[in-house]
This record gives structure tokens, sequence and C-alpha cells, in this order.
């Protein structure tokens, strides 16, 4: 049964409340080091094509299935095609695995938050300090049953508009200070070849992987084949202009990730005196540069203090929104309280952050498909699942619903002017590239082929 539907006031209320969810660790913490890790500005250009074409269609196509059907994922493929009603269900796994594994990650941003408010910042510089911390079987397990708890108290008290408030205002904190620390890294000594790794494209780079990788982050980045949109655009009015909404959660959202990955990769050359391998660092790359850049600054304790809390803020709202995503499929599904859906979320957030946590130190040698269980939830959402959902998205929208019905629904308030842009993306390339790519790059993680 649908429960009645509130909306979101005006068009700014949507796009924040859409912007929420979209910005998060995924732009912070994941995206620079993804970008270091492929190649720096080829990552950064395939990126933004994808943006601009892919992100573009499948965003304005979730929200418009929202809008029309004023349904959430399950119900809104069943309502539009039977024969679809798989894909809500596909699309609902995937929020329950990314949760536990990003309120782990939650945590880590929760502890370098306290160590710099309580004066010690400066243990957090050493190499050694994010190793060793992420390592210990029992620490790291408790921020993250912090950061768990704090998500699922603001569910429980269904206090999101007060989040939501709060991060109106830090929001543009957030970003203010992220300028002011990018500019600062990009001018530390050795760091100006950083910028260049980072902003100038070097096509021997480029491989499957680096676009499976920037697919799979632009869709995660966005919240994007997942069903949140959807859902987000089931709140949205008719007299909202869809188009332009998309493009502002685009620019939004691209323009954060784009500003981390400017505070971070050339800080790690600074600090590396060069050394590429350094940019391998993978989870831990934002844990273990941010702290100096920190530490060499005046008055740093407190800015580093200042950016962990803001980052927390922007890591809870999406956070709280994964929670919401899977709490409210749980309680239609089977037909629940809103509490006891709550608390199988919480039950089974824990079984599968347990695993995620220990996986970087004591049951670092359990490796499925060759990756620790975080690296392992974070592939089989982004890499396998996300790509399979978009690929079923673009048949759906192209072939079954056709894209008439999206433009028709984007047009109710405007001409929707990307018209032929969306019809060739999700008819023809968005399918076919997902596919190949889908196909080499699971190749390649089974070690079977590399290309
Ligand atoms: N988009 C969020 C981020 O970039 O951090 C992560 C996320 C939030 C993914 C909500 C999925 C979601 F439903």
């Amino acid at each position: 049964m649908e429960k009645q539907r509130g909306s979101f006031t005006g068009k700014l209320g949507f796009v924040l409340a859409a912007a929420g969810s979209a910005v998060g660790l995924g732009n912070i913490w994941r995206f620079p080091y993804l970008a270091a890790k492929y190649g720096g500005g080829i990552f950064l250009l395939v990126y933004l094509i994808l943006a601009i074409t892919f992100g573009f269609a499948l965003m304005s196509a979730e929200i418009a299935i929202g809008r029309k059907t004023g349904l959430s994922a399950i119900g809104a493929f069943k309502a539009l095609d039977k024969r679809f009603s798989f894909v809500g269900y596909l699309v609902s796994i995937i929020p329950m695995i990314i949760l536990p594994y990003y309120c782990v990650i939650g945590g880590w941003v929760t502890k370098y938050l306290v160590s710099f408010l309580s004066g010690q910042a400066s243990a957090t510089v050493a190499d050694s300090f994010f190793g060793n911390f992420v390592a210990q079987p029992v620490e790291p397990m408790l921020w993250f049953a912090l950061y768990l708890g704090l998500t699922a108290i603001v569910v429980f008290l269904g206090v999101e508009k007060g989040v939501e408030k709060v991060s109106k205002i830090m929001m543009p904190i957030l970003i203010v200070l992220s300028v002011i620390i990018a500019v600062y890294a990009m001018f530390m000594p050795g760091a100006m070849d950083g910028v260049i790794y980072y902003l100038k494209p070097d096509f021997s780079h480029f491989s499957a992987t680096t676009v499976l990788a920037a697919m799979g982050q632009l869709f995660y980045s966005m919240s994007l084949a997942m069903g949140i949109m959807i859902t987000y655009g089931s709140y949205m009015k008719k007299d909202v202009n869809l188009e332009q909404s998309v493009r502002n959660i685009e620019i939004f959202d691209t323009g954060i990730a784009f500003i981390a990955g400017l505070m971070i990769i050339p800080a790690v050359f600074a600090f590396s005196g060069g050394d590429e391998a350094a940019l391998g660092k993978g989870p831990g790359l934002m844990f273990v540069t941010l702290p100096k850049v920190f530490d060499s600054m005046a008055g740093g304790s407190f800015i580093g203090g200042l950016f962990f809390l803001l980052v927390l803020f922007a890591a809870l709202t999406s956070s709280i929104s994964l929670m919401e995503a899977v709490v409210s499929i749980v309680r239609d599904k089977f037909n629940v309280s809103r509490n006891k859906a709550i608390l199988i979320v919480l039950a089974i957030s824990v079984i599968l952050g347990i695993p995620s946590s220990l996986g970087n130190g004591i049951w670092g040698n359990i490796k499925i498909i060759g990756l620790a269980f975080l690296d392992f939830f974070d592939f089989i959402s982004n890499s396998v699942l996300m790509p399979i959902v978009a690929f079923l998205t673009c048949i759906f929208v192209g072939y079954v619903i056709k894209p008439e019905s999206i433009i028709a629904e984007a047009e109710e308030t405007a001409p929707f002017k990307a018209k032929t842009l969306f019809r060739v993306v999700i008819k023809y390339i968005a399918p076919i590239c997902i596919v190949l790519i889908l196909i080499s790059s699971v190749l390649d993680v089974l070690g079977i082929a590399k290309i």
C-alpha cells in the first residue's frame, strides 16, 4: 500500500533534497581516490563526459518515472509494465549492500573529527596512523556503531527535515572551505605536478576499467540506478522544471567532487615528493593526505576539525537517504511497522558492516574474488549491480515505455531541450557501452582477461 506522499516545496526544495542524497562520501572520499588510481586527467575527462550524457539521461529518466507514477522503485516499474517488476526488486538490494560499508567509512570520518576536536590532530599525521587504526579489531567497529546509530536515530525520530535545514547551511560552508583548502593545497611546493596529473588527460592511462570505474562512480555519486531518484521524483511537483533540476543537481554534485580532487591529489604529490605510487593508496587516500595538509596550515587543527564536521554532515544526509530507502522497502514488502523495519535494517547493517570493518585488519586475508569485504561490497554494488540496473532502465525506457513518455513527463513544465541527446543515449549509446564495459571489467576482476 502506498503511503500518502508529501511533496517538496518548489524547485529549490527538490534540488536541495536530491543534492543532499547525492553529495556525500562519494564525492569527497571516493571520487579523489578513484581519480588518483585510474589515471587522473583521463578519469576526470571520462567522468565529465559520462555525467553530461549517461548521468543526465538516467537521472532525467528516473525522476520522470517517479513523478509520472507517484511511486517508489518497486511500485513504479510494476505500474508501468508488469514484466519489469523484477527491476524494482533488483534495485532494492543495492542500497542494502551500500549502507553498511558506507557507515563503516562514516565511522572513520567520525573518528577523525573527534581526534581533531580533542586536540589529537597531530597523531593523525603519521603515515601509519590510518592503517593502524582501521586494522584494529574493536575501535573502528565502535565508530561504525556510533555512526550507524546516529543515522538510525535521525531516521527513527524522522528529523530528516531538521537535518536538511542544517545541511542547507553547512553545504555552502563546505564548498567555501573546500575551495580554500584546494587553493592552499595546489600551491604547496611540488603540488603543481599533481594539479597537472589531475587535470591533463593522459590517454595512455585509458582502459575499459577506467570507464567502468568512472561509470560506477557516477551512479554512486548521483545516487542513480538504485531507485532513490525514482522515489524523489515521486515527491516532485509537476510545475518544477525537471530538466533544469537535473542539470542543477549534476553541477552541484560534480562540482564538489571536482574540488575534492583538487584538494587531495595535488597534496599527495606534494607530500610524496612526486612518487606516483602514493596515488594508489585506495580508500585511505583522503584520511592519509588531508591531515598532512591541515598539519602544515596555520590554524590547521581548527580548519581540519571544521572540515571533518562538514563531511560528517554531508555523509549523514546521504546515509539517512540510504537507510530511509531500505526501511521503506522492508516496510512495504514485509508489512511491518516502521520501527520494526528500522531494527531489521540495523541488524542487517551490523551483520554486513562487521566484515567490512574487520577486513581491513584481522580478516584481511579473507578475500572474495580477490577483494577484501569492503571492496567486494563496493565492487558488487557499483561495478556489477548498478550497471545492470542502469542497462535495464535504458532498455525499459528506450524500448518499453519509450523515450517519448519521459520527454512528455518532463514537458509538463517546460520544453525538454536535450531531447535528441536523451533519446540517442538511452536507446543506443548507454546500453551498448554498459554491456561492453561490464563484461570486460568482470573478466578483469576474475582474472580471465585484462583489457
Ligand atoms: N550519493 C552518495 C554519495 O555520493 O556519497 C551515496 C549514496 C547515497 C548512494 C544515497 C546511494 C544512495 F541511495
